[in-house]
């Protein structure tokens, strides 16, 4: 299949023709049962038509991912919700208030018009109202229902940037809007509001205090921090090692003069035995290590660039073809938590205190 591949310059809103043009030009690929990935606050979707049946089935199908694994409904005005649930809660309502358009996704009970290859035969959908103005346009023309996981292969990092979109996705999908690097660089909030209290099943921007102003009481699942639970993830998507680079990855906690000593010794050793190694640090750290690649999050203080890095980061570690890397932790408290639960993920648990 050959991808249609254009470049949207205009993130704050207003579109040029050419880019209404290549916007109306997508929505009709998805009308018609195709698939376009698109930037979105988060990460870049992979989108098809919700309602179509047979589009799901494409998009498990292009991303490599199984078939039980439910898909997030991405829409663009707030009164579609209606039309794909059969019950909408007050809380709902105030969330969605309080929240949308923005990186936040609600379960609620599922309407019929929903086919079951969407939420991979569960009898609730995942709703999302995002805020990117491409992709809000993107539903309108789209026909209002917008199926979208993110747009990597199946355990693979979520794209932040077309670059990777493009290395995972071409020749598998109709159409990619390049829109630049995306502004959060991590998935949204996923609260489960079928169950009281509401549960928070995937951390993100939203945090738990933050939902739990609008709502009081809100539950995190336990599988979110651990492997050790006992538990299976209730989002069907967690139970999967995702995220992951292709090197093995560790994750090194303690006092920062510890933590270098300690890596610089691991990669000092892993490079005797011929691994190609490799350390994520941060701004205040980066010039103690001595790893064949080094690469900064940003900031200890500024948790948004260590979110909006922590993809592209993983992703680079694979460009470089490194077998071995060792990450600094982070305090998983507020934001933190949501980074916290993508990098543990991506190593598999793996986590040394020093
Ligand atoms: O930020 C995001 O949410 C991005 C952008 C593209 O909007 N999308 C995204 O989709 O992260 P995906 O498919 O990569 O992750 C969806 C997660 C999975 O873990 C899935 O199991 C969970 O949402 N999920 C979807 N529907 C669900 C449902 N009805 N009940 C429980 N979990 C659900
Ligand atoms: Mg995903």
């Amino acid at each position: 299949m050959k991808t249609d591949i254009v470049k949207l310059e205009q993130n704050a809103g207003a579109f040029s023709e050419k880019e209404e043009e290549y916007l109306r030009r997508a929505g009709k690929i998805i009308r018609e049962g195709g698939l376009v990935a698109f930037p979105t606050e988060t990460v870049y979707g992979l989108g098809g038509d919700a309602l179509n049946r047979e589009s799901s089935r494409k998009i498990y199908e292009a991303k490599g991912r199984p078939s039980d694994n439910p898909l997030i409904v991405h829409i663009c005005r707030l009164e579609d919700i209606n039309g794909i649930v059969s019950e909408l809660p007050e809380s709902a309502v105030r969330i969605a208030e309080a929240f949308w358009p923005g990186p936040l996704t609600m379960i609620l009970p599922k309407s019929d018009r929903v086919p079951f290859e969407t939420t991979g035969g569960l009898d609730t959908v995942a709703v999302r109202f995002p805020s990117h103005p491409a992709a809000q346009r993107l539903i309108a023309y789209g026909g209002g229902y917008i199926a979208a996981p993110s747009a990597n292969l199946s355990g693979r990092p979520s794209p932040t940037t077309a670059e990777y979109v493009i290395q995972d996705m071409e020749g598998r999908i109709d159409m990619i809007l390049d829109g630049g690097e995306v502004g959060i660089g991590l998935e949204s909030t996923i609260v489960d509001l079928t169950v009281e209290p509401p549960q928070i099943l995937r951390p993100g921007y939203v945090t738990q205090e933050m939902l739990c102003r609008v709502l009081g009481e809100v539950d995190t699942d336990v599988t979110i921090l651990r492997d050790d639970s006992g538990h299976a993830p209730k989002a069907p998507g967690m139970k999967y090692r995702h995220y992951a680079p292709k090197g093995e990855l560790v994750i090194v906690e303690g006092a920062p003069d510890r933590v270098a000593a300690y890596i610089n010794s691991r990669t000092a050793e892993d490079g005797l035995r011929g691994e190609r190694t490799g350390v994520i640090g941060t701004e205040e750290s980066m010039e103690r290590y001595h790893a064949h690649v080094v690469k900064c999050l940003g900031s200890r203080g500024d948790r948004d660039s260590i979110a909006r890095n922590l993809y592209l980061v993983l992703r680079q570690m694979d460009d470089e073809k490194v077998t071995k890397i060792y990450s600094e932790g982070f305090a998983a408290d507020g934001f933190g938590q949501a980074i916290m639960n993508r990098l543990l993920k991506a190593a598999g648990h793996r986590v040394v205190k020093v």
